[in-house]
């Protein structure tokens, strides 16, 4: 896995993958108008077309791209056609927020790759998470933001933070509460990351110069 921009001087270069809303994309949009937060988004990629995540990069004049896992005739063909499509862009850090797709060892070789997940981890790792959280009936769960690595939610945590359950949460009431929590926490932990770098030492993550 590699590992980060160490000693960064001018505005580290981001992508952000997307399948959905996008709000996650939006706080660090909000967050990069700042010089302060020494990062630039310069690209927001999707595995579909027709989302507001994709909608929210055009407002904001970011280039948008898409890969269809279904155009392809394998995993590793969209893999290597996706790694393409990042790699033009030159990414210090890619941001997975809300990209609903595993990633491949093409992608995960090429670039550092940090994800969103709404849950406390390894809890409730893959695509239902606040359901699995709520059906399991835990009084606390939360997001977590990690490293990627080719598992499903499995590579290095780097931070995570706490959400109570309440009573007569649904799915929706419950993931949005996380989202509120997610937003802030990504956007710090990126803003970090990019203006600091990281280091990586088995499964532990070091924020700040190596
Ligand atoms: C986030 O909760 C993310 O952790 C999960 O899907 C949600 C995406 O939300 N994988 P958004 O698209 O950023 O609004």
């Amino acid at each position: 896995m590699p590992s980060g921009p160490h000693h960064p001087t001018e505005a580290a270069r981001l992508v952000v993958l997307v399948s959905g809303s996008g709000t996650n994309l939006q706080a660090l949009l909000d967050a990069a108008a700042a010089p302060s937060f020494g990062a630039a988004i310069v690209a927001v990629g999707a595995d579909r077309d027709g989302i507001e995540g994709l909608a929210r990069a055009e407002r904001a004049g970011i280039p948008v791209f898409v890969e269809r896992v279904g155009d392809h005739a394998t995993r590793d063909e969209w893999d290597e056609a996706l790694a393409g499509k990042i790699a033009a862009y030159k990414p210090d850090l890619v941001v997975s927020a809300g990209f609903m797709k595993i990633l491949g060892r093409r992608v995960l070789g090429s670039f550092p790759v940090v994800n969103t997940h709404p849950a406390l981890l390894p809890s409730f790792p893959g695509a239902h998470a606040v359901r699995d959280a709520l059906a399991y009936g835990v009084r606390v769960t939360g997001c977590t933001v990690h490293l990627v690595d080719a598992g499903v939610d499995t590579g290095p945590v780097i931070a995570q933070e706490a959400v109570a359950v309440r009573d007569g949460d649904d799915e929706d009431t419950l993931h949005e509460r996380i989202k509120t929590v997610e937003r802030r926490l990504l956007v710090e932990i990126v803003g970090r990351m990019a203006r600091e770098g990281w280091t990586v030492s088995g499964r532990r993550v070091r924020l700040g110069r190596a």
